[in-house]
């Protein structure tokens, strides 16, 4: 479950919202933009930070590395001698360089370091999408970028790297829901045990908002994150692999919250604060689907197979009370949640713990 707790003030008005209701999570390398968990020490740090926060919760923050063009082998080494569950790529790994006078797209990330997260059974979980030079240097759309950063993902890591496992984050496309639909049953040993080797996460945005929503009418940035929510094909073909019951997708919230003046200013930043209201919102996905017996799978089980964890022991129950709505806080200090101010028929009534 992808989500970024942040550090902080901010990190202490958000991560109740994960802890209080999760048994763990992914923590995504970027707490802030400027102070990456980059090696094993940062790890050690920041996850200091987050049991700091979570005490009396149970809830246990599984950690990741950010790739960048430094990151060693030994880098590697040590970040999984820390306990690190994956280690991520953001599309700050792709540069666009001049190559027989036109341009090229390539990963800056040494091919030695796939190379030992391949041998030692390290998840690549990535953000796929070209960086934003792309619109300029080969004048590819924002809308088009994680589909072309598949095509080079497929050629310069999933082709030349058979053993290392992907999980390609928040997919935003339809194209991108085949690429990892078509993989399913690819299973790559580790430790003896046979692990899918392609999966992907589903996260919220993309499960509920279209490119209009963001900006069809007005400027929504509350909305707006990335991948930006592209066409209604690509929301129904999301849609459809979430409720599919096919072990490749899993929620990853992608929670990513900033705080009101980080949002509204000429240059906001991405990503929709989702923590409190993910789960009342997917009941109600599944539910239109005639599709409530597949939450669990969805949520709690299919995201542990990809990491072969063992699955939680708690329960969280949701109900569904129309005349007792969850009522969504308009903010959150200072930080404006997804579906601001709405009612909710479905909402948490208690969670069980481990
Ligand atoms: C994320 C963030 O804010 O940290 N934003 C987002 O829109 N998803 C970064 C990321 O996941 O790429
Ligand atoms: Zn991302
Ligand atoms: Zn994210």
């Amino acid at each position: 479950m992808h989500f970024h707790p942040r550090t902080g003030s901010v990190q202490q008005t958000v991560i109740g919202h994960t802890a209080r209701v999760f048994a763990r999570g992914i923590v995504m390398p970027n707490p802030t933009p400027t102070e990456p968990i980059l090696t094993a020490k940062d790890v050690r740090l920041r996850r200091a930070e987050l049991v700091r926060n979570t005490q009396g919760t149970g809830f246990t923050p599984l950690m990741t590395i950010k790739l960048t063009r430094d990151t060693t082998p030994q880098i590697i080494d040590g970040a999984v001698e820390e306990g690190v569950v994956a280690a991520k790529g953001f599309p700050d790994i792709i540069e666009i360089v001049k190559s027989y006078g036109g341009w090229e797209s390539r990963f800056v990330v040494p091919d030695e370091t796939f190379g030992r997260m391949e041998e030692v059974g390290l998840p690549f979980s990535w953000h796929c999408e070209l960086p934003p030079d792309a619109g300029e240097k080969l004048g590819i759309p924002f809308t088009q970028r994680e589909v072309e950063c598949l095509a080079l993902t497929e050629a310069a890591i999933y082709s030349r790297f058979p053993r290392l496992r992907i999980i390609v984050e928040h997919l935003s496309t339809a194209e991108a829901v085949r690429w990892v639909g078509n993989k399913l049953g690819e299973t790559v040993e580790v430790n003896g045990v046979a692990l899918p080797r392609v999966a992907g996460t589903l996260a919220i945005p993309h499960l509920f908002l279209t490119i209009d929503d963001v900006g069809g009418a007005k400027l929504h940035p509350h909305l707006f994150c990335k991948p930006t929510p592209r066409f209604y094909e690509d929301l129904s073909s999301i849609r459809a692999a979430a409720v599919s019951g096919l072990p490749c997708w899993s929620l990853g919230t992608d929670s990513a919250p900033w705080t009101r003046w980080r949002k509204e200013c000429p240059e906001g930043n991405a990503g929709l604060f989702s923590a409190p209201v993910a789960l009342p919102a997917l009941a109600g996905l599944f539910e239109q689907a005639g599709r409530l017996d597949r939450l669990e799978d969805f949520v709690a089980k299919f995201g542990a197979d990809f990491y072969g964890l063992p699955y939680n022991e708690g329960k969280i129950t949701l109900v569904k009370d129309p005349e007792q709505p969850m009522k969504v806080r308009r903010e959150y200090g200072g930080i404006v949640p997804y579906l601001a101010g709405e009612f909710l028929p479905w909402r948490i009534a208690g969670t069980t713990s481990n």
